[in-house]
């Protein structure tokens, strides 16, 4: 974990205007600076940067937050990844919080595994194109399979000498130890300790993790012998864990976002060569067949995924299984068969970037129709193998999470083949139910994840908001941000010897007391979120300022934040006057406003308590019902009236 002090000093170190200048172009609007979104498709600038405040918001799409936030956003980061991508933009050195001397060991080697990739990585290349060896034999086979020069330096692509010492010598030679070598698996240990290269003489594809480090390398062998194995590549290390990587993902993730569709095929060459080809948002599950890991780790950028597999047996099965896992998922699959014999790699060298384009389009057929296609023809007078394909097919639409989609599928499908849905759906739920019973079993031995990891699995607010109270809670939750630690206002607390009398505290502490006190709570579980947090903040006798919650390690907090006290300074004089957002707000006005928004909110609360005695009134069927209700209404109307006069903001401090 990344020591708190650290992440101070990222924060007061990374300038928004130039976090963001380095992927937006920024023109001078007053104060602040204006350009075109990166998070959505605009002609006219409406992304707005405030170098003052530290933040950026766009009034586009909504989106909006500080340095971090945005380096999340736009390079598609956990919150610790953006936090070390921004101290390594201005070389601050991280330092990390209490970790056991296991942790830190478990760091250190993992760091000093990326370095030893990353060495390897730029021997490999300068092997290729500075030495006889790599103008000799490299580049002429990556010239041959038709890839430029441009690709294979976008890739990192190199080649491993064919001295088998190549490799170990040169990295022992710059300091890197023998034993961050065998683990990554660069070189073989031998019987009499020396170490020999794992890769010699093969051409190399480093794999890349989402932040653009290398963590691994497939090697191809030149040869054509098909006794050699044409692909060798990094074993499982603590960088490097198969099942969670995707070769190419570094290079797609943005064109994925942009494109909302994830293009997944087989191999090395076939996403080099897509990308020469001009589509960029392609990765490979290269070399292990696909995993859930992978279906998620794609999840971050879309919930769409092409797959693109050979017109082979092999190819045929292994879409089969790599749908239903998508679906699983709850992610939209659609599937692109290749001309037998033909890969996307050997395919657009064949037709040229334009034509594949094209080709996937048209080619692309949702499951149903996909497999309805491919064996229809075999169950056409076989009412056995059309049974059982159907049973199938109502297999995998059982894996879809989402009810609706469900529903849309088996339509479909009974559609297709001609059956009765009723029918399609018992099965359905039959299957179902099986799944179900299952699916319980395997959460219950499932694990929570640790540390940063954790990150990860921020889940989102959920969205389901009372609109009832949304613009009161919003206000109080505004002015809680905005000026909570800006202003005082009086309230009251009990002294030592128990009289009660009139003290200043600060609009947070306000906030937080007075709706403690009377067991308040927002319906909008974002707000109370941010209420815990200043709750947590004051308790521990620390004013949360408009900062506390800018810098909020919790991109919920932080996004939303941002947006609110950007708000005000960057729109209409005309929009604040719809919205009754008072700008310049003296001192002296700011204990009314929060008063007057507390009360809004509770009177709300209460006149819906209200109403609902008095439905309650008309339905009750005895006496004593009718009486309980009767006092209930009079208390709801007495306490009313009490908070309309000044009872609000008796407050007893712990
Ligand atoms: N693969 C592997 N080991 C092998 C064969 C294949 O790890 N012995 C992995 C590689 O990641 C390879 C992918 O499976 O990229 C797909 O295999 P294949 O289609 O045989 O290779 P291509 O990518 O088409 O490679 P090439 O075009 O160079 O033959
Ligand atoms: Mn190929």
């Amino acid at each position: 974990m990344i020591d708190r002090h650290t992440i101070d000093k990222i924060f007061e170190t990374a300038r928004i205007e130039e976090v963001v200048g380095d992927f937006v172009s920024l023109k001078k609007r007053g104060a602040n600076l204006l350009g075109l979104c990166p998070f959505h498709n605009e002609k006219t600038p409406s992304f707005n940067v405030s170098p003052a405040r530290g933040i950026y918001k766009c009034f586009g799409c909504g989106k909006g937050g500080n340095p971090v936030n945005f380096i999340m956003e736009h390079e598609h980061l956990t919150y610790p990844e953006a936090l070390r991508f921004l101290a390594r933009k201005y070389s601050i050195e991280i330092e990390e919080k209490e970790e056991s001397p296991e942790e830190i060991q478990a760091h250190n080697e993992k760091e000093s595994l990326m370095l030893v990739s990353g060495f390897a990585q730029q021997f490999f290349t300068e092997t290729l194109l500075e030495t006889e060896d790599g103008k000799a034999i490299g580049m002429p086979y990556f010239i041959e399979r038709g890839f430029t020069a441009d690709i294979v330096a976008k890739f990192q692509m190199g080649y491993s000498p064919e001295k088998r010492t190549a490799v170990a010598e040169a990295a022992t030679a710059k300091g890197y130890k023998a034993e961050y070598l065998e683990a990554t698996g660069l070189c073989i240990k031998r019987d009499d300790g020396g170490l020999l290269d794992r890769f010699a003489g093969r051409v190399m594809f480093p794999i890349h993790n989402v932040s653009g480090r290398v963590i691994a390398f497939g090697g191809r062998t030149l040869r054509t012998d098909k006794k050699i194995a044409k692909y060798i590549n990094s074993p499982e290390s603590p960088i490097y864990h198969k099942s969670n990587v995707l070769y190419g993902i570094y290079f797609a993730k943005n064109k994925i976002v942009s494109n909302d569709n994830c293009l997944l095929v087989e191999g090395y060459t076939d996403v080099v060569s897509m990308h020469q080809a001009g589509i960029e948002n392609v990765v490979a599950s290269s070399g292990t067949s696909l995993t859930v890991e992978q279906i998620r780790l794609i999840k971050r950028y879309t919930k769409n995924i092409t797959i693109l597999y050979d017109g082979d047996a092999a190819g045929i099965k292994a879409s089969f299984r790599g749908i239903d896992l998508v679906l699983e998922e709850g992610m939209n699959v659609k599937v692109v068969l290749f001309p037998e014999g033909d890969d996307p790699d050997s395919f657009s060298k064949k037709v040229g970037g334009e034509e594949l384009q094209e080709f996937i389009k048209k080619e692309s057929k949702d499951f149903i129709g996909f497999k309805t296609g491919l064996l229809l023809k075999d169950t056409q007078n076989d009412p056995i193998a059309k049974a059982g394909l159907i049973r199938e097919i109502m297999e995998t639409i059982s894996l879809i999470p989402d009810a609706i989609s469900r529903n849309i599928y088996t339509t479909e499908c009974s559609r297709i083949m001609n059956v009765d849905e009723q029918l399609l759906i018992s099965e359905l739920n039959k299957t179902r139910r099986k799944n179900f019973t299952k699916t319980l079993k395997e959460e219950e031995a499932q694990q929570i994840p640790e540390s940063e990891e954790q990150y990860q699995h921020q889940q989102p607010v959920s969205e389901k908001v009372e609109p009832d109270y949304e613009e009161q809670e919003r206000d109080i939750i505004r002015q809680l941000i905005t000026f909570g630690d800006k202003a005082v206002m009086p309230a009251k607390t009990l002294n030592e010897t128990g009289e009660e009398v009139e003290i200043l505290i600060t609009v947070a502490e306000f906030i937080y007391h007075d709706l403690t006190a009377d067991n308040m709570y927002f319906e909008n579980l974002l707000y109370q979120l941010i209420f815990n947090e200043a709750g947590k903040a004051i308790e521990k006798n620390i004013i949360p300022d408009d900062k506390f919650y800018v810098q909020n390690p919790d991109q919920r907090i932080s996004g939303f934040a941002a947006g609110i006290i950007s708000s005000p300074y960057l729109l209409s004089p005309k929009w604040l006057e719809k919205h009754k957002i008072h700008t310049n707000l003296e001192e002296g006005q700011i204990p009314k406003s929060v008063k007057h928004s507390i009360y809004s909110l509770k009177v709300k609360r209460l006149m819906k308590r209200i109403s609902e005695t008095e439905e309650q009134f008309a339905t009750a069927k005895t006496e004593e019902e009718t009486m309980e209700i009767l006092e209930q209404h009079k208390l709801l109307l007495d306490i009313k009236r009490k908070i309309a006069t000044d009872e609000l903001g008796r407050v007893v401090l712990k």
